[in-house]
Formats: C-alpha cells, structure tokens, sequence
C-alpha cells in the first residue's frame, strides 16, 4: 500500500454562467499533508468534489499516480483508493455507528457475522483518538460526533488518498490535533496522502507540509508551509490591496458594564436524548442583559440537547425556562414578543429549507409579520430588498436573492442564517458554534457582532467546543459535563487547564 500523488490539470467547474473554479491546477505530493485555503465560496468544496467525482467537472483533468482517471463518481474514486470526508454529514441517520461504518466499505453483505465484525470495529476504535458508541445512531449524536464518524468512516477504508473537507470545525483543538496528528503520521509513513481544506492556520502551521490558496475560483499560491507566513496566506485569500487583517477579537471590546437584570433564567431542567437517556440533568443557569455566558463542554455532553429544548425543539421532562418574567415555550409569537433569536447546529439542517431560496430562508421570522404581512396579504417586494441588503451587509456569496440556499457554500449558508437571526435587535441570542465553517474573516466580524449585541445589552447564551472563542468573548463560562454544569467561572483570567480538566470530566482529580 502507498500513497497516491494527485494533480489536477486545467480543472474547471461551472454553474450555468457562474465559473466556481477555473483552471486551476494544484500538485498534491505522495505521503504528504496538504492544506486548501480559501475564503467562503472560494471554490475549495468545489474542486475536491470534482476530484472525487461528485462533481463532474467542465474542463480539465484529474492525475492520480501521473495518469489522468476519468472519475465519474464516488464509487469509482474509492475504488481507487479515495475518500472523502464532505462538508456536509453523509451518514445514514437510522444506522447505528457500526452499521455506517461497514457500509462505508460499500453495500452490507448480506450476512453480517456481528460477533466478529463488533470485535473487528471494536479494534479498529482502538487505533484511532476516537470514542464512540457503536449503538448509537447519528441523530443521537452532536455535530461533533458527527464528525468523528465521518473521519473514522474514511479511517476505516485505509484510503491511499484521503481529501477531507473542514474536519475539525467542531472538533475541539485537542481532538483536532489527535485526528491531524494520526493523519500526517500516515501520510509521512507512505501509507496516503492527506488533501485538507481548513480555515484554520493554527492547523496549517502544525500539521500541513503544503499548502494551496483558492480566491474567487482560481489557484493564487503553492508553498512549503516552511517558507509562508500567516499573514501572507491571509494576503492572498482575500487579494491584494484588501485589508487582511482581521486581528482576533481581543477582550478589550468587551466593555466593563454591570451586566442588567437576568433575561435568561432556567432551573432544574431535565432532557431526554434520543434514547431516553437523561442528556441534560437538572441544569440551572442565568444570563442578565448585557452578559455573555459561555457553556463549554466537549461535544455530546448534552450541549445540543440543551440548545434543543431552549429552542423548543425537544420537549422538556421537568423544570422550567423563563425569559424575563415570562414562562418560555419558543412559540414563534413568544420569540418575536420576547426578541429571542437563535442559531442552533448544522444550521442547513436545523435553521433553513434547502429547497427555498436565500431570500425566503431569509425570510423566514419576519413572513408573517409587518411590513411584509400586511392585511393578510405577502408583500414579497419587501421581503426581497430586506434580503438583498443582508446579502449585501453579511458578504454572502451568492448568485442573488433568487438562488436555493442549498447551492451556496458552507460559510455562506452560515452567514445568511447569521444575517437573519442578527437583524434585528434581540433581547436574548441563543447561539451554537457561531463560526462553525466561517473563513477567518467572517470570524472576526460574526465574533464583533456578538459582542456588540451584548454591549447594547443583549444577553447572550454562547454554546462553542472551541475554548479560545468562549475565553475571548465571555463574561461567565459554566463548563457542561454528563448533561450537569460542573464548574463556573468568570473568563477573564480563567486557566485552560483547569477547565479542560472539568470539560474532561476530571474537575475533582485536578483540584485534589
Ligand atoms: N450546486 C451548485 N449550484 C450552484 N452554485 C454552486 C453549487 N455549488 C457551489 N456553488 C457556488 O460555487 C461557489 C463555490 O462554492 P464552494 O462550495 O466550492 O465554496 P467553498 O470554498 O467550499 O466555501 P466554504 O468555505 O464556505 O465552504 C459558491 O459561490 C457557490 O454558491
Ligand atoms: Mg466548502
């Protein structure tokens, strides 16, 4: 077994008059770790997908190993030793782990010998930085899990060429280095070669040995991660002349104000998961105006369940959520009444109809209501000039208002979700993993948005896996741990080690 190189040659992809990627032509070396850099709607999903043949492209060719492959689907990719890791989570929803990670191999035999195959899985678990429950199906699961499972799905097949597109962005930084670390210990075995897109330079710097800039479709660097600078892969993401500086939001814009009266109160609350185990166990907490509260937690310890039943997307065993003086139940009428807006998980899924377009998506907590419900009658005219200037204000790439939301890029349908539920001032924020998939950029600014909604008062219920983000923004940080809070404290100057130590589940050990 060897790693394959891959090189595309000319490779040009289309959508109708739109050209996503042009002639681009990108060396990847064997047994290397290879970085794809871009900004939202660069094309970097674009050019893997033709790669695998997902996509087929409209010009240009794919070399593996030197020799050009017509790739014409997925399959005939894997049968080539290829896989993919998308943007997007491919697994089955109503197959356990076990049951998606043999049909990654390709179609279930027809007899499954479990006892074997269980200790085959249970073996293979053990190579990897992963845990996982093999019973669980992925509608149980966080985004995060999620995401490991896509990752041990391609682990699992030993690809000669593995391209994986934003694979840690709800992993946490520890769980992120575990998964690149194993990676580019393969790849520098000669056991495969590693194609990443990330928006992370942190991740370039440690684990890449090349590393590629896509801008508006077309290839603007190759270099030796040895011999480039962050700032210069900034420079040439955005394009000369543009500014690249999106310093990383620094505490001091938060500013020093007593935070207001509690907005967000929640007692006792007990959840059920998807198995009726108890995810979210007698949980209170408060946020006041004014205040961000930052849960940390690694994902899977009842974040998304919690979010869920905030959003009122699960039902609540007992307990109770109060906004303001108000009992809470998420009704559309008591979110517009109470200004609380929200932006949960996997935001395609969870926050939009893929079929309809941006502007109707983006319409969607405001259709019924004045000015654009007047009379009982839609005034799309309104709805449309309200969208164009998110678009317009959010950076959302996108070929118009017209377009179905589930043609634009990841970070794009992030923005657009975060452009709706920022519109309009809010009393209450509830937010999961804001940034999930946002090129640097955007991160600044989604991060400056948050904080000034806090500035102007708002309060602020900020769930993230990603540590830095909750230390920069937050006022207060309660660490979720078995679906309980197990530690608070205020962020400006909390230790990382004591609250990985708690996220860890070993809060005691440490302090002992
Ligand atoms: N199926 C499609 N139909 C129409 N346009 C598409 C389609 N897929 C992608 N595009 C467009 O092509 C451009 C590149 O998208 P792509 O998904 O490759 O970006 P990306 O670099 O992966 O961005 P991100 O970092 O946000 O994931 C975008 O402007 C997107 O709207
Ligand atoms: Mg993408």
């Amino acid at each position: 077994m060897h790693a394959l190189s891959l090189e595309t040659y000319k490779l040009t992809k289309r959508f109708g008059s739109f050209t996503a990627m042009d002639a681009v032509n990108l060396k990847v070396r064997p047994g290397t770790v290879h970085a794809l850099l871009g900004e939202n709607g660069a094309g970097k999903s674009t050019l893997v997908k033709c790669v695998v043949g997902y996509y087929h492209p409209d010009g240009g060719a794919v070399m593996i190993d030197g020799r050009e492959q017509a790739i014409g689907s997925p399959t005939v990719a894997r049968d080539l030793g290829i896989g993919m890791v998308y943007q997007h989570f491919t697994v089955v929803p109503g197959m356990t782990v076990a049951e998606n990670l043999l049909l990654a191999r390709g179609k279930l035999p027809a007899v499954i010998h479990w006892k074997a195959v269980r200790a085959e899985l249970e073996a293979f678990l053990q190579t990897t930085p992963f845990r996982l429950d093999l019973d669980a199906t992925p509608m149980e699961l966080s985004a995060g899990e999620k995401q490991k499972l896509e990752i041990l799905k391609q682990l699992y097949l030993k690809p000669r060429l593995l391209i994986l597109d934003e694979p840690t962005s709800v992993l946490t930084p520890q769980e992120a280095d575990e998964v690149l670390g194993l990676l580019k210990q393969r790849a520098h075995a000669g056991d495969c070669t590693v194609l990443m897109i990330t928006h992370k330079f942190r991740e370039v710097a440690e684990h890449a040995d090349d590393v590629s800039v896509l801008r508006r479709g077309a290839l603007v660097a190759s270099h030796a991660v040895g011999e480039v600078s962050a700032e210069q892969l900034a420079a040439a993401m955005v394009g000369e002349g543009k500014s690249a500086k999106a310093a990383a939001f620094v505490r001091e814009e938060l500013e020093g104000h007593e935070a207001g009266p509690v907005r967000l109160a929640v007692k006792a609350l007990v959840v059920a998961g998807d198995r009726g185990e108890l995810a979210v166990q007698s949980l209170s907490l408060s946020v006041r105006g004014g205040e961000i509260v930052g849960v940390a937690g690694v994902s899977g310890n009842g974040q998304r369940e919690l979010m869920e039943a905030l959003v009122g997307q699960r039902p609540i065993e007992s307990g109770d959520v109060h906004v303001g003086a108000e009992r809470f139940h998420a009704t559309r009428a008591q979110n517009r009444r109470l200004k609380v807006r929200s932006l949960p998980e996997e935001p395609l899924r969870n926050a939009c109809v893929g079929e309809l377009s941006v502007g109707h998506n983006m319409g969607l907590r405001v259709f019924d209501a004045p000015p654009a419900a007047r009379s009982g009658w839609m005034h799309f005219g309104v709805l449309r000039d309200k969208a164009r200037a998110l678009i317009r204000e959010y950076g959302v790439k996108t070929q118009g208002e017209g377009a179905q939301i589930r043609t634009l890029s990841g970070g794009n349908v992030q923005r657009a979700v975060l452009a709706r539920e920022l519109a309009e001032e809010a009393d209450l924020l509830l937010v999961s993993n804001p940034v999930f998939g946002l090129d640097f950029a955007a991160v600044a600014e989604i991060h400056g948005r948050l904080v000034a909604a806090r500035n102007r008062g708002t309060a602020v219920l900020l769930v993230s896996e990603d540590l830095d983000e909750l230390l920069a923004l937050s006022d207060r940080i309660v660490v979720m741990s078995e679906g309980r809070i197990v530690f608070e404290c205020a962020a400006a100057g909390a230790d990382r080690r004591t609250l990985g130590a708690h996220m860890g589940g070993h809060g005691h050990a440490e302090a002992a």
